[in-house]
C-alpha cells in the first residue's frame, strides 16, 4: 500500500498591507465592525504587474526547497485557483514552465475557497493509485483584482496571497483521511457572474461589475458551519480515528465566527486550532496551505503530528481531511 506525504511546504503573501483603517478612508465600514463582525485586520495585496502566477511560483520555489527536492523531479502541478492568470492557458501551466520542470501534467482545479482541499484530494488518489510520486498541490489567488472596491460587505474580506505542499509518495501516511462534497442548487450565493460564457465582457458587463465576486455573507455564514462541521466529523471518522487525537486543526480562514463556531461543535479546544486571518483575510484557495505552512514554520505542526484541515467555499464544495506530517 503506497501512501501520500506532505514532504514541503511553502507559502507566499504580497508585501502590501490593506489594513482596516485604509478600508475605513474607502467604504463605509469601521475597524471595530470588521474585527467583531469577521476576525480580519488586515490582508495583503499585489502591486500592479504582479500576477496570481508570481505568488504561486514564489510559494511553490519554498515548498521545494523545504522538501529538498528540486523541480525536475515533479511529476505533476496541480493548482486550486478562483482568480488565475488567465482562463486559459492554466496558471499551472505557466507555473510548468517557469520552475523549469519536465513537461509533466499540470493543470488547474476550479473549487472555490476550496480548491487546495480539493487539489489535495485529487493529489492523494494519484499518488497511491501510482500515477505519480512527486506532486505540487498549489492554492493561489489575486482576488484584489476580483473585488470591488464599492461593495463594503466583500471587499473588507478578501486578500492576496499562495501556499504549496510538496506531496510525495511513502510507505507510511501520509494522508489518512480526505471527504470532498458539493451541492450547486444554491450557486449563486457566491459566484463571479461575469467572465464566462454566460456574461462574456462587455462595455455592458464592466458597466454591472459583472466581474466582480458577488456574495450574500449571511446565508453562506450558515452553510459554511454546517459543511465545516460535518466533513471535517466525516474526516476524522474515515481516519478511525477520535476528534481528540487531532493535534492541530487548520481550517479555511475566512471568518473567525465560522471558526469558533466549528470549534465548538468539534468540541476542539483553542490552542489546537489555527488562526491567521487577522494578517491575511479570506485567501480562498491559499488560505488553508499558508496556515498551514505557518503553522509548520512556527513549530505549531511538527513531523507526526496530526492534523485535519477543512475548507469551504463557492459552488458549494467542501471537504475535510486527516494527515500525518
Ligand atoms: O470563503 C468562502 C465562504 N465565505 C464565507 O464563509 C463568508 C460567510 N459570511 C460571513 O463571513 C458574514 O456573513 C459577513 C462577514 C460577510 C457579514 O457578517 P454578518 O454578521 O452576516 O453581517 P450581515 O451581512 O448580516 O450585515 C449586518 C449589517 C447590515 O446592516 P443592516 O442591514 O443590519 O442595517 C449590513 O449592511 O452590517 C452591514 N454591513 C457592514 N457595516 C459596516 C455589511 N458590511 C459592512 C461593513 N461595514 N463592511
Amino acid at each position: 500500500m503506497k501512501y501520500a506525504k506532505i514532504q514541503g511546504t511553502g507559502s507566499c503573501a504580497p508585501d502590501n498591507v490593506l489594513s482596516n483603517e485604509d478600508l475605513e478612508k474607502i467604504i463605509d465600514t469601521s475597524d471595530e465592525w470588521i474585527t467583531t463582525r469577521t476576525g480580519i485586520k488586515q490582508r495583503r495585496i499585489v502591486d500592479k504587474g504582479k500576477y496570481t502566477s508570481d505568488l504561486a511560483m514564489e510559494a511553490c520555489i519554498r515548498a521545494l526547497d523545504d522538501a529538498n527536492m528540486p523541480a525536475s523531479e515533479l511529476d505533476g502541478i496541480i493548482l486550486g485557483t478562483i482568480s488565475p492568470d488567465f482562463i486559459f492557458p492554466s496558471t499551472a501551466c505557466i507555473l510548468q514552465s517557469q520552475l523549469g520542470c519536465g513537461n509533466i501534467m499540470a493543470f488547474d482545479l476550479l473549487a472555490g475557497c476550496s480548491g487546495f482541499q480539493y487539489a489535495l484530494h485529487v493529489g492523494n488518489g494519484m499518488i497511491c493509485s501510482g500515477q505519480s510520486k512527486n506532486l505540487l498541490i498549489v492554492g493561489a489567488e489575486v482576488l484584489s483584482r476580483i473585488m470591488d472596491y464599492e461593495d463594503r460587505s466583500t471587499c473588507i474580506l478578501f486578500g492576496d496571497g499562495a501556499g504549496a505542499v510538496v506531496l510525495t509518495q511513502s510507505d507510511e501516511p501520509g494522508v489518512m483521511s480526505s471527504i470532498l462534497n458539493s451541492d450547486g442548487d444554491n450557486w449563486e450565493m457566491l459566484y463571479m457572474p461575469g467572465g464566462g460564457s454566460r456574461i462574456p465582457a462587455t462595455e455592458e458587463s464592466v458597466k454591472n461589475r459583472d466581474h466582480y465576486l458577488k456574495m450574500n455573507g449571511r446565508d453562506v455564514f450558515k452553510v459554511a458551519v454546517k459543511s465545516l462541521e460535518t466533513s471535517s466529523v466525516a474526516a476524522v471518522e474515515k481516519a478511525n480515528l477520535k476528534p481528540d487525537d487531532i493535534d492541530l486543526f487548520v481550517p479555511h480562514q475566512a471568518n473567525l465566527r465560522i471558526i469558533d463556531a466549528v470549534r465548538k461543535r468539534l468540541d476542539m479546544p483553542e490552542e489546537k486550532v489555527y488562526i491567521n486571518l487577522d494578517k491575511y483575510g479570506n485567501t480562498s484557495s491559499a488560505s488553508v496551505p499558508i496556515a498551514l505552512d505557518e503553522a509548520v514554520k512556527a513549530g505549531r505542526a511538527k513531523e507526526g503530528d496530526i492534523i485535519l484541515t477543512a475548507a469551504f467555499g463557492a459552488g458549494f464544495t467542501w471537504g475535510a481531511s486527516i494527515f500525518k506530517l
